[in-house]
């Protein structure tokens, strides 16, 4: 199974950011179909599949870009969540009946709280960050995402993981009822990630519950996932139940489906390129000229430490 390449929707970020705006957009559209205009398929979809509950309390995280955000309506309805579909609007169209609420989270192996926590208990204790990070997929597309979220270093410092403690592994839950893409073997489910211990640890490393100041939406990756924007964005997985200590390196996902392909590591890396496409460049959501991908997306000086004697043309 490969990561499927399709062309983005063409949608212009600076032409609908606020999410009022989209959704007044999407009621004259709605109106324009039943007069018998052509639409794009999200056009047509509820509103529930854009209503997230808003955020109070967030302050400015450390990380921000000032680039142009990618489009509320790009950043929710242009997705890689394929247990609800391989194409880039199935998560939206798909993830209506999923529950995200209520949540809970299995912490798991080498930590002296093991246990399984409420979702609210393992966010609560922490202040809600606004990150604003570049999003770049290993399909060489892009995006700028405000995300909402806390550091996930501090968290794991509350489940006090032990020396033994090398790595750290994540799991999205399994719910064929409510994800038709798990009907199908699509990708051997759970979907499962793994960072190093250090990695986890970088402040860059975000537990994100929300996007453009609200809760994340199903289709990206609701209640809780994670974010990590050195890495290609398949590291970063959604809807996040079992977090494990362990001694060895967990397997992750696309490794295991094509380890030639997708290194455990995932560093953005522009002189490494992907077997069959370069990933020198890359296509911002919502511009037309491609831009250069920059090493670890840009975050060099925040995470290059972490690598430092690593052959990076080896693990990838
Ligand atoms: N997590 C799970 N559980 N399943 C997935 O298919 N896709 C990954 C990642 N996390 C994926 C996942 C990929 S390939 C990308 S690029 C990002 O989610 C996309 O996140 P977004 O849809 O919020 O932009």
């Amino acid at each position: 199974m490969l990561i499927k390449v399709t062309r983005p929707t063409d949608i212009k970020s600076s032409e609908i950011t606020p999410k009022s705006v989209f959704l007044n957009r999407r009621k004259f559209l709605k109106t324009a179909a039943v007069a018998g205009a052509g639409l794009a398929v999200g056009q047509l979809l509820p509103d529930q599949a854009w209503a997230g509950r808003k955020l109070d309390g967030i302050v400015k995280g450390r990380f921000a870009t000032d680039e142009e955000q990618t489009s509320f309506m790009s950043v929710t309805s242009y997705n890689n969540f394929y247990e609800f579909g391989t194409d880039k609007n199935d998560p939206v169209k798909n993830s209506g009946a999923f529950k995200a609420k209520p949540w809970t989270v299995e912490i798991a192996g080498e930590c002296e709280k093991p246990g399984t926590y409420a979702f609210e208990d393992v966010i609560k204790p922490h202040r809600l960050e606004e990150r604003i990070y570049r999003l770049r997929c290993v399909e060489a597309w892009s995006m700028v995402v405000p995300w909402v979220g806390v550091p996930l270093g501090d968290v794991i410092k509350r489940f006090a993981p032990t020396s033994a403690a090398k790595y750290v592994a994540f799991e999205t839950i399994v719910r064929p009822e409510e994800m038709p893409g798990q009907k199908r073997p699509i990708l051997p489910w759970p979907y499962v990630e793994g960072l190093r211990m250090d990695e986890a640890m970088n402040p860059l490393t975000l537990l994100a519950v929300g996007l453009y100041g609200e809760e994340l939406l199903n289709q990206n990756g609701a209640p809780i996932r994670l974010v990590l924007p050195w890495k290609y964005g398949f590291k970063s997985i959604k809807s996040i139940v079992k977090i494990t200590f362990t001694e060895k390196e967990p397997p992750c996902t696309w490794n295991q489906q094509a380890s030639h392909e997708y290194g455990f590591y995932a560093n953005v890396n522009p002189q490494v390129d992907h077997p069959r496409w370069s990933q020198a460049k890359e296509r911002r959501i919502g511009e037309f000229f491609k831009r250069e991908t920059l090493m670890f997306n840009g975050y060099a000086d925040e995470v290059a430490s972490l690598y430092s004697g690593l052959d990076l043309q080896r693990y990838y």
